[in-house]
């Protein structure tokens, strides 16, 4: 009996490990960057500069190499054509299991889901990013873009680190376009989800740390689900009021037509009410993904786009003249969405930064079935990084790589290029949803700027030094002077 039992187990456990196995095998075909023992690549991950050295060392690799995390072994495929096959197949739109490590920072929503889930709440949450919901929130960009400009001007002809002005007003615009709540309704204890914290990296360096059980025991684990129950009812209070709200106001509408929508959560409590399907805890776990996935993704594209323009004087005033054209002298009229469509300049500019400075260097997916990339037959539940700031550095699709050239994206050079050799935002079914919201509050943001204000380089800070988290920071902030356009856009032409 005893024996025909361990027979079993033993038939089991070899099946369980049959796909692991199978992936092992083809892993030891490829090459990557060095490991250490237990390790792997964790190491380099750690020092935050694995995504840089794979970007200077690609060539070496081939065209899909490998990458061990601790015991866990994955490949990473850099080409476009490669990419296309992963990203736009809806069968690999499972994330790998290292996303579970963002729950607590990022809220169970969207961005981690399983693809049961996540297909479920992608169908009903795209509709909240629609044009015509979008075109609700730029008054409240531009408003907030104001407000920052003033207060750049209270520092005219100063040295400053961009950064921290353009996070503290995101996070305000994210407050009202998310939540409903415009600063002056906010109350001093608003802030949880500015506490918050990956603590990928920490458990990364302590590989029994990713065993949740072991990992909750410990006082970081504590402390990080202390910080997700803080954030979870502030969204469980802000909901309440919002639904207390709309039922006093009867704004509550069944008909599409006539519901009024200002912000992401009143567009979710909605949502609910039609269809109790998406219950109020995937509201407030939509509710923290988004206020998250928007923070310093959209904050470092905005600060590292003004960087670059002050150092690049010649973008700077070639943007700054397109404004001109679109507002003439009108120097109080806030953008519509039609005026942010037309600042085709600015668009270069904010692409070539993402292209350079892509928010989120690395995402990953599980594959659904065997995948053959090229001479490769790749198993089917093998983890697959893709890094879009290693594919923007590829010089045979971005010559020059590594330099700000703008003019890549106009018309004319992007004709041809593969569409996955650029993808800040991803690409395919599982792209970021929230990427024309990010685009039209980036625009928004800078464009106030520039038209009150002239950005000069800071002496000795003219570098941007990336540094590779699960979104890219720049160390030592970015630093600008800034100096009040004396005469509104005082400028140069448009060559
Ligand atoms: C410059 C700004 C932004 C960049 C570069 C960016 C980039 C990305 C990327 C690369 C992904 C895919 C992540 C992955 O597959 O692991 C993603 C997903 C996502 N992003 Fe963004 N994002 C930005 C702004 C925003 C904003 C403003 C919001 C919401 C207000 C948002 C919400 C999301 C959500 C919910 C997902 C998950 C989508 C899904 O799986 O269906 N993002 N973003």
């Amino acid at each position: 009996m005893w024996t025909y039992l361990a027979f079993l187990a033993i038939i089991y456990v070899i099946y369980a490990l049959k796909n692991y196995v199978r992936i092992l095998r083809f892993i030891f075909t490829l090459d990557g960057p060095k490991t250490v023992p237990i390790l792997g690549n964790v190491n380099a991950i750690l020092e935050g500069n694995l995504i840089q050295r794979m970007t200077n060392e690609i060539q070496d690799y081939g065209r899909i190499f490998r990458l061990w995390v601790t015991f866990l072994p994955y490949i990473m495929i850099v080409e476009p054509e490669d990419i296309q096959v992963v990203l736009n197949n809806v069968k690999h739109t499972q994330k790998i299991f290292f996303y579970k490590l963002f729950d607590n920072f990022l809220g169970k929503g969207l961005i981690t889901q399983n693809v049961e889930q996540w297909k479920v709440h992608r169908r009903l949450l795209q509709p909240a990013f629609h044009r015509h919901v979008l075109e609700k929130f730029v008054g409240i960009f531009s408003e907030y873009a104001d407000r920052l400009v003033d207060k750049l001007l209270e520092k005219n002809g100063k040295d400053i680190n961009i950064t921290v002005f353009i996070n503290n007003s995101v996070y305000d615009i994210l407050h009202e376009t998310v939540l409903g709540t415009p600063t002056n309704q906010r109350r001093n204890d608003d802030d949880p989800f500015r506490k918050g914290q990956v603590m990928m990296v920490y458990r990364l360096a302590r590989p029994w740390l990713l065993i949740d059980w072991i990992y909750q025991l410990t006082a970081a684990g504590k402390s990080e689900e202390q910080q997700r129950r803080n954030i979870f009812n502030f969204c469980l209070r802000k909901m309440k009021e919002k639904r207390e709200f709309l039922k006093k106001n009867d704004s509550l509408i069944a008909d599409d037509s006539t519901i009024r929508r200002t912000s992401l959560l009143e567009y979710m409590v909605e949502i609910n009410e039609r269809n109790p399907e998406f219950t109020e805890r995937d509201i407030i776990e939509e509710c923290c993904t988004f206020m998250l996935a928007g923070q310093d993704s959209v904050g470092t594209a905005t600060a590292i786009t003004l960087f670059l323009l002050a150092n690049n004087s010649k973008w700077q005033e070639r943007c700054v003249a397109e404004l001109h054209e679109i507002f003439s002298d009108d120097d109080k009229r806030s953008p519509t969405m039609q005026d942010l469509k037309r600042m085709k300049c600015l668009d270069m500019c904010i692409k070539e930064s993402l292209r350079l400075y892509p928010s989120v260097p690395l995402v990953a997916r599980t594959l659904g079935e065997d995948v053959k990339l090229g001479k490769y037959i790749i198993p089917a539940g093998c983890g697959v990084f893709i890094s879009p700031y290693c594919t923007h550095r590829l010089s045979h699709h971005f010559p020059d790589p590594h330099d700000f050239k703008p003019e890549r994206f106009n018309s004319e050079n992007s004709e041809g290029r593969h569409p996955y050799a650029y993808i800040p935002f991803s690409a395919g079914p599982r792209n970021c949803i929230g990427y024309k919201f990010a685009i039209l509050e980036i625009k928004s943001i800078i464009s106030a700027i520039l038209r009150k204000c002239r950005l000069e380089p800071t002496l000795g800070k003219e570098k941007v030094i990336a540094k590779f988290r699960v979104t890219v920071r720049a160390q030592g902030g970015l630093w600008v002077k800034v100096r009040a356009r004396d005469e509104q856009y005082e400028s140069g032409q448009l060559d």
